[in-house]
C-alpha cells in the first residue's frame, strides 16, 4: 500500500493531504515520539508506527446500529504507535500523556478487563477481538510494546476510543505478522470495542479503517460498504467542543444503550403490525429492515402503520407487551437484554419509542441527500440538511444539552451554512460547515462569544479545562484510513 521508495514527507502527505507547514509539524510528533520509545524502551529494535485517525460525522446520527447509512470523515487527530513487537505475550504501554498511566497485560484469551474507564480496556478490547476472532492463535501471540501518542480529544464525540481500538488491533496484527481484510477488521472491531460495554453501532471503526483522504465517506451497514464522496473545497468543516465531556464509558453509557434498546423496540412493535397488515413474514432484526424500500410499500403506508403500531406517546413495558400480545418478562428479556447480559432498566418517564423511530428514519433520508449535495456541489442544501438533523437530535433524539446549544446557536450567528452536534451527543462536540473563505473569522467569532464568552459567564457548569484553544475549535482535514509503516518509512 505504501511503497518504498517514498522519503517520511511524502508518505506523511499520503496520509495527511496539508501544506508544507503543516507536514513538518506532523513529522516532528512523528521523530519525537519516536525518540521517546527509545528512551523509554530501550534495547528494542525493529520499529513499526501505525496511525489511527479519529472522524467528525457530518450527518447520520444514531443511524448505524439501525444498519442506516452514516456520513463521517476521518480527521488530522489521531493515534500514533510507535511499537516493537515482543517474543513472548505481554502488552506494554506508555502514553505520552501522563494521565495515561503505563500499563501491562497478557495477550492470552479471554484477556480480564481492567477497571471501568481504564484506557487499556480500548487496547485490551481490539487483542481480545482478534484472539476471539481466531484472526492469531492464543497460544502462540506474540506481544507488543508500545509508546502512544494521541491528539483526539476524549470524550468529544470524535472517536478516540475507537481510534484507539484500531490501533490496538493493527499493532498487534503487525507484532504477529497477520494481514486482515479492512472491511473484515472494521466489522470485528465494531463487535470488539462492546468489551467496553456500550452498544454502539459500527459507524467509527469502519472510518478510521477505511476513510480516504479529502473525501467524506458515506457508510452502509450490514454488510459494510462504503462510497468516498469528496468534499467540495468552498466549505471547510470546523469542528467546535462544547467542553462538556461525553464519555462513551460512564452515565452517557446507559442514556446511549437506552436508544438503542428503544429503536429495538420500535422494531419489534413496528414489525407487529407490518406482519398483521401485511400477512408476510418480516424477520426485521433492526430498523432499517423495515424501510418503506424494502417492505416494497409507499412511505406514507408506512408511517400510518407506525403510528398504529408505536403510536406517539411514552410507552411503559406493560404496554409495549400488551401491543406484542407478549409477556413483559419476554419482551424485556428480548429486547432490553445488554451485551454483557445485564437488563437496560426502564426509564420511569417510559420509552420515547416514536420519537426515536422518527429521527432514525427522517436522519437516514437526510444522509442520502446530504451525501448527494456533497457530490453536486450543493452547499446550502448541505448546511440545510445539517440544521435539520441537529433540531431532529434535540427534539426526537434527545442528545442535545444546553451547551451545545448555545454553540450551535453562536456558529449560526457568525455565518456557518450548518452546525449541528456529532457523534452520541450528551456533550462532546459540534460540526459546522463554513465558508472556506471566512474559517479564520469564523473561529475568532465563536472564541469570542463562546470561550471567551459564554463558558466565562455560566459559571456553574461542569466545563473542562483547556490549555490550547487549538484543541478545542478548529478546522478539520479529511484524512486517509488507518495505517501501518516500518518505522524507517516515516522517521528520516
Ligand atoms: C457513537 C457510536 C457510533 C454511533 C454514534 C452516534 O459514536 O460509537 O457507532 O452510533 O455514537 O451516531
Amino acid at each position: 500500500m505504501h511503497s518504498l521508495q517514498h522519503g517520511p514527507l511524502e508518505v506523511l502527505r499520503g496520509i495527511y493531504s496539508c501544506s508544507s507547514g503543516e507536514l513538518s509539524s506532523h513529522r516532528a510528533r512523528y521523530e519525537r515520539l519516536y525518540r521517546l520509545f527509545s528512551t523509554r524502551f530501550p534495547g528494542y529494535g525493529s520499529h513499526f508506527i501505525v496511525r489511527a485517525p479519529g472522524r467528525v460525522n457530518l450527518i447520520g446520527e444514531h443511524t448505524d446500529y439501525n444498519g442506516y447509512p452514516v456520513l463521517p470523515m476521518a480527521i488530522d487527530r489521531d493515534f500514533v504507535f510507535i511499537i516493537a513487537a515482543r517474543s513472548d505475550s505481554s502488552v506494554e504501554l506508555q502514553n505520552e500523556n501522563p494521565l495515561f498511566g503505563q500499563r501491562t497485560f497478557a495477550a492470552g484469551f479471554p484477556v480480564a478487563p481492567s477497571q471501568q474507564g481504564d484506557w487499556a480496556n480500548y487496547v485490551k478490547a481490539a487483542v481480545h477481538g482478534v484472539l476471539e476472532a481466531g484472526l492469531v492463535d492464543p497460544k502462540n501471540a506474540a506481544g507488543f510494546q508500545a509508546f502512544v501518542g494521541g491528539t483526539i480529544p476524549e470524550s468529544a464525540g470524535l472517536s478516540s476510543s475507537s481510534a484507539l481500538v484500531v490501533a490496538s488491533a493493527l499493532a498487534f496484527l503487525e507484532a504477529n505478522k497477520t494481514k486482515v481484510d479492512r472491511k473484515v477488521l472494521a466489522d470485528l472491531l465494531a463487535r470488539a470495542e462492546r468489551y467496553v460495554g456500550s452498544e454502539g453501532g459500527g459507524m467509527d471503526q469502519a472510518v478510521s479503517l477505511l476513510a480516504e483522504p479529502g473525501k467524506a465517506l458515506r457508510i452502509d451497514f450490514f454488510p459494510l460498504r462504503t462510497e468516498a464522496v469528496r468534499l467540495p473545497e468552498e466549505i471547510t468543516f470546523v469542528v467546535c467542543n462544547s467542553l462538556i465531556r461525553a464519555p462513551k464509558s460512564e452515565t452517557v453509557r446507559y442514556a446511549y444503550n437506552r436508544r438503542v434498546i428503544e429503536c429495538r423496540l420500535a422494531t419489534a412493535l413496528l414489525s407487529n403490525v407490518v406482519v398483521k397488515r401485511t400477512g408476510k413474514i418480516n424477520a426485521a432484526t433492526r430498523l432499517a429492515d423495515l424501510s418503506a424500500r424494502r417492505l416494497g410499500m409507499a412511505p406514507g403506508v408506512l408511517k400510518e402503520m407506525a403510528l398504529e403500531g408505536i403510536g406517539e406517546l411514552p410507552l411503559s413495558l406493560k404496554q409495549i407487551a400488551h401491543r406484542l400480545g407478549e409477556t413483559v418478562e419476554k419482551v424485556e428479556r428480548e429486547n432490553c437484554t445488554l451485551r454483557d447480559g445485564t437488563l437496560l432498566k426502564e426509564p420511569s418517564e417510559g420509552f420515547r419509542v416514536w420519537n426515536r423511530y422518527h429521527h432514525v428514519v427522517t436522519e437516514a433520508e437526510r444522509v442520502n441527500l446530504a451525501a448527494k449535495a456533497l457530490q453536486d456541489g450543493d452547499v446550502a442544501e448541505i448546511g440545510t440538511l445539517m440544521n435539520h438533523s441537529h433540531a431532529s437530535c434535540r427534539d426526537d433524539y434527545e442528545i442535545s444539552c444546553p451547551e451545545l446549544e448555545a454553540l450551535v446557536s453562536i456558529a449560526r450567528d457568525h455565518g456557518a451554512l450548518g452546525a449541528r452536534l456529532t457523534g452520541a451527543g450528551f456533550g462532546g462536540c459540534t460540526v459546522n460547515a463554513v465558508s472556506s473563505e471566512s474559517v479564520e473569522q469564523f473561529v475568532r467569532s465563536v472564541t469570542a462569544d463562546y470561550y471567551q464568552g459564554y463558558v466565562k459567564e455560566e459559571k456553574g457548569r461542569e466545563f473542562i479545562d483547556y490549555h490550547n484553544l487549538r484543541d478545542v475549535i478548529f478546522p478539520c482535514r479529511a484524512t486517509t484510513g488507518a495505517g501501518a509503516w516500518p518505522a524507517e518509512q516515516l522517521i528520516g
